[in-house]
């Protein structure tokens, strides 16, 4: 009987990263969800084996290089690699924004990122069939006002996932990028704004259906069960009331 392949997906603790531990699981992985709070994932891991798939829950935190290297020795062999960790602080012009916040940023999105895939490529090479997905977004291919840090370490993210794809061809791994534009989370943007509830939800303000964490998840787990031959180097997905990072039909 052929092994059941493994997933495992970092920030899975809420919005995206949960969505696509539940698709890939109900896809036929075995799902190992990541992200600092425990609870969270050790629920979600209860909820996906009692509907009769497999999970399992790991405390992670993508910019600790000493965990995520100790987290990767239990992988001999891995299929797949969503590295969804991530998010914005603040909204705040370059002339004021707080460089704090930008080196957060950066550091979960981009060396969360390098660091998990550095310490699982060769588990996924000795797949055979490897997939690395790489979730960056829309403000990692063009900027937007007050934007300034957030855009800037996805566009991190976007040139790691391009230079890995570079390096590695010829390689049984495949570098899949996922750009979404906006994805009403639970979090996200509460977490940007700092817990400000009000501010959170003018940015999906008259927006009649922006994006669900469900979309993006099926947008993923397409992508990942495409045939091992095929590579969707960057999908952009975004809502049809969206047509650039700044330009929103809204209703209201
Ligand atoms: N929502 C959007 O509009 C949108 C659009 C494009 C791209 N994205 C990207 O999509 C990804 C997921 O976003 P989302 O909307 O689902 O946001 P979310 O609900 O805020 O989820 C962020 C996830 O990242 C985890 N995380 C944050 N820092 C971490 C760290 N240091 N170590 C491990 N896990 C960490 C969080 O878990 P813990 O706090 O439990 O660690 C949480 O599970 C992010 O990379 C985001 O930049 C979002």
């Amino acid at each position: 009987m052929a092994a059941v392949p493994i997933a495992v997906i970092t920030g899975a603790s809420s919005g995206i990263g949960a969505a696509t531990a539940r698709q890939l699981a109900a896809a036929g992985y075995r799902v190992v969800l990541t992200a600092r709070r425990k609870d969270r994932i050790e629920a979600l891991a209860a909820e996906i084996n009692e509907a009769g798939h497999q999970a399992t829950a790991y405390t992670l935190d993508v910019t600790d290089r000493h965990a995520v290297d100790e987290f990767a020795t239990a992988f001999r062999t891995l299929a797949v690699l969503v590295n969804n960790a991530g998010g914005a602080l603040g909204a705040d012009p370059v002339a004021t924004g707080d460089p704090a916040d930008w080196r957060q940023m950066y550091e979960t999105n981009v060396i969360g990122t390098l660091n998990v895939t550095q310490a699982l490529l060769p588990a996924l090479t000795e797949s055979g069939d490897g997939t690395v997905v790489i979730l960056s977004s829309t403000a990692g291919l063009a900027t937007y006002e007050g934007g300034g840090g957030y855009v800037a370490a996805k566009h991190g993210e976007h040139v790691l996932a391009e230079t890995l794809r570079l390096e590695i061809v010829g390689t049984p791994v495949r570098v899949i990028e996922v750009a979404p534009g906006m994805v009403k989370t639970e979090e996200f943007a509460t977490t940007r704004f700092r817990g400000d509830t009000e501010k959170a939800a003018k940015v999906y303000a008259g927006v009649e259906a922006p994006l669900t964490a469900d979309d993006v998840a099926d947008t993923i787990t397409w992508a990942v069960t495409r045939p091992s031959h095929v590579n969707i180097d960057l999908l952009v997905v975004r809502p049809r009331a969206q047509a650039s990072n700044a330009k929103v039909h809204r209703t209201t």
